[in-house]
C-alpha cells in the first residue's frame, strides 16, 4: 500500500469523514509529510467524499499547499488584518533577521521554513503564528527571538 494513502485513511478514521474534519486531516498530512502534494489532496477528497476543488481551496487558504519539501519547523505567520495592525511586520522582520530567510524560503540547514497564512483564529491575541502545530500569540520582536531560540535548541 502507498504510505500516504494509509496515512490519510488512518487520519480519516481518527477524525471522521465529514467536512469539518478536513482541516485536522490536512494538518495531519502536513505534519507527517511536511507538505501536501496534489496526490495527497486528491486522496483526501476521495476519502472524505468531497470535491477535490474544496480540498485544494482549503489547503490554499491556510497556505498548507506546498509543493516543495519544507523545513523541520514550518513557521506560518498570520498576515490578516488584526495581526497586521498589531505589529506583525516588526515580528516578521525579527524572524527574517534571525533566520536570514524570506517568505517561502527554508534555512540552509533545513530547520526552518517561513510562510504567511490567513487568520488563525487568534485575533484576540494578535499577532499570532504557528510553528508546526504550536500556536504562539501576542508576539513581539523580543518574544520571537526567545521562541525561535527554543526551537533551535530542540
Ligand atoms: Fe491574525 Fe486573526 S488576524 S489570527
Amino acid at each position: 500500500m502507498n504510505p500516504v494513502k494509509d496515512l490519510i485513511k488512518t487520519l480519516a478514521d481518527e477524525h471522521g469523514r465529514s467536512r469539518e474534519n478536513l482541516l485536522p486531516i490536512l494538518q495531519g498530512v502536513v505534519e507527517k509529510e511536511k507538505y501536501l502534494t496534489e496526490y495527497s489532496m486528491v486522496e483526501i477528497a476521495r476519502e472524505l467524499d468531497l470535491p477535490a476543488a474544496e480540498v485544494f481551496g482549503t489547503a490554499t487558504f491556510y497556505s498548507f499547499l506546498e509543493h516543495k519539501k519544507m523545513g523541520q519547523y514550518v513557521i506560518r505567520i498570520c498576515k490578516t488584518i488584526t495581526c497586521a495592525m498589531k505589529g506583525k511586520n516588526q515580528v516578521l522582520l525579527a524572524i527574517q533577521d534571525m533566520l536570514k530567510i524570506g517568505i517561502g524560503e527554508t534555512t540552509p540547514d533545513g530547520k526552518f521554513s517561513l510562510l504567511e497564512t490567513n487568520c488563525l483564529g487568534w485575533c484576540h491575541k494578535a499577532p499570532a503564528m504557528l510553528v508546526n502545530d504550536d500556536v504562539h500569540t501576542e508576539l513581539t520582536p523580543e518574544s520571537i527571538r526567545e521562541i525561535l531560540s527554543s526551537y533551535m535548541k530542540k
